[in-house]
């Protein structure tokens, strides 16, 4: 594979909706020609005015302007327009041409790919990119995976585009296979469990104690000059401010409360199933999600508030600790999935190079990120995560309760809170053991025993 000694950089571009737009425009100011493709007419028109590629009415006319060795990212749907797109290049392409697949793809349909891409043909990366469109253009954190040589060829035009934390790039080969896909899978589960825990915060001081927009946004704003500190908490109070449109109040105010979600977040639910790694917290943040836009038992979406108020002077004190402990919890949630796969991505999952990653560009930028990538980076991530959970779980009880008591539905928090209890507590799941032993048989063990038992009931 020769493609990173290429005198001039180049890179082939399909797909310029706004994440291939930004990219482009990026890969442009960073001096790399751009060659690239769009299947609608209108963006093609529009990607042309911009300037910032030469822009081909096919992919056949976009592969002959590359000069091989190439490189092609693709910025598309995942699904079924990935495949398709693979199948027209399959036959323009040859064994040191690289196809990065940037899209949320699932993990298992990238090494479905990988796997059916012919020997003597092109290699696929499927690169997980974060920062939506803005990071596109900007610099985006980029998490990729696949064959090791084919990274070679396409890192220095991957790490050119990268956004930079401390003058490194945050681009990095992760592992082989869909490591790249299934990292981004586990950034994207992660950046759910953090929405949700500050859209309870913010519901609980909207709907509990009349802080509404910039008044919430003021008091999550102060939360986060600790370690929920970031994109999303800077987001957040972003959007909280916005007016809304005739004025009157805040845009919050006026949304339809039924959230949609791409599939990333439930594929790291499925993940984690299937590797028993608990991630309640996540679990909640997507469970919430699909309640709230379809659960048969959900009354049409009612206008906020009109519950019992919460004790201000008790909660407001308690916001900043209880965040930062909820969100560590959920970033605790993704780095022990990771962890489990073991050797399933060749070595183990990089955990110190993948926070490291997201320090700059991505959506998880943030203190959370640069404390845990310095923690990593001297040895775990479990003691660090126990230590900021333990420092906030009375102040996480005492946000959560303020809302459940006042009726206002905390998902996350109470997942985080559950999960914070129960690190030294005992576990109600002693009795699961006894009923499954009683009509399955299953067994149990006593605390301190090797051996499994059973109960009396099957020894009468
Ligand atoms: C990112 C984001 C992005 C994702 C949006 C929408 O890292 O830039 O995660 O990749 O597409 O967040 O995701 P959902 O529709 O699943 O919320």
């Amino acid at each position: 594979m020769k493609n990173g000694n290429k005198s001039a950089m180049e890179i082939g571009l399909i797909g310029l909706g706004p994440m291939g737009l930004g990219l482009s425009a990026n890969a442009a100011a960073k001096a790399i020609t751009v060659q690239a493709w769009e299947r609608s007419a209108e963006l093609r028109s529009t990607a042309r005015s911009a300037g910032v590629a030469t822009v081909h009415d096919d992919i056949v006319g976009l592969v002959a302007a590359l000069t091989a060795p190439r490189t092609i990212l693709l910025s598309i749907r995942s699904g079924r327009p990935v495949d398709e797109v693979l199948a027209v290049l399959a036959p323009l392409l040859g064994p040191d041409d690289v196809v990065v697949d940037g899209g949320n793809s699932n993990f298992h349909d990238t090494e479905r790919r990988q796997a059916a891409a012919a020997a003597g043909k092109a290699r696929i990366l499927g690169a997980g990119i974060s920062g939506g469109p803005a990071g596109a253009r900007d610099g985006p954190a980029i998490m990729a995976g696949g064959p090791r040589e084919a990274w070679q060829c396409a890192a220095p035009l991957i790490r050119a585009m990268a956004a930079r934390a401390g003058n490194v790039p945050c681009a990095e080969w992760l592992g082989t296979g869909g490591a790249g896909h299934f990292v981004k899978m586990a950034h994207n589960a992660i950046e759910y469990g953090v929405m949700q825990v500050l859209a309870d915060i913010a519901e609980t001081l909207a709907a509990g104690g009349g802080l509404v927009g910039g008044d919430a946004a003021d008091v999550i704003a102060e939360a986060g000059t600790g370690l929920a500190g970031g994109y999303l908490l800077d987001v957040s109070c972003r959007v909280l401010r916005v007016p809304a449109p005739d004025g009157a109040g805040y845009l919050i105010d006026r949304v339809d409360d039924r959230a949609e979600q791409t599939g990333t977040g439930a594929w790291f639910v499925q993940a984690a199933a299937d590797l028993g790694v608990a991630a309640p917290v996540i679990a909640a943040a997507v469970g919430h999600r699909a309640f709230s836009n379809g659960s048969p038992l959900r009354r049409a979406a009612q206008v906020a508030g009109g519950v019992a108020g919460i004790d201000k002077q008790g909660v407001l004190p308690a916001v900043r600790p209880a965040l930062e402990a909820a969100c560590a919890i959920a970033f605790g949630e993704g780095l022990a999935l990771m962890q489990a796969t073991g050797p399933r991505f060749g070595d183990p999952l990089p955990l110190a190079r993948i926070v490291r990653v997201w320090r700059a560009g991505s959506i998880l930028q943030g203190r959370l990120s640069d404390h845990l990538a310095e923690a990593l980076a001297a040895g775990d991530w479990v003691d660090p995560v126990r230590t900021i959970v333990a420092a906030g779980r009375d102040d996480l009880r005492r946000v959560a309760v303020a809302a459940q008591t006042a009726g206002i539905p905390v998902p996350a928090l109470a997942a985080a809170l559950a999960c914070a209890d129960g690190i030294d507590g005992a576990l109600s799941t002693r009795l699961i053991q006894l009923q499954r032993d009683y009509f399955g048989g299953h067994g149990f063990r006593l605390r301190g025993a090797g051996t499994k038992d059973h109960g009396p009931w099957h020894k009468e």
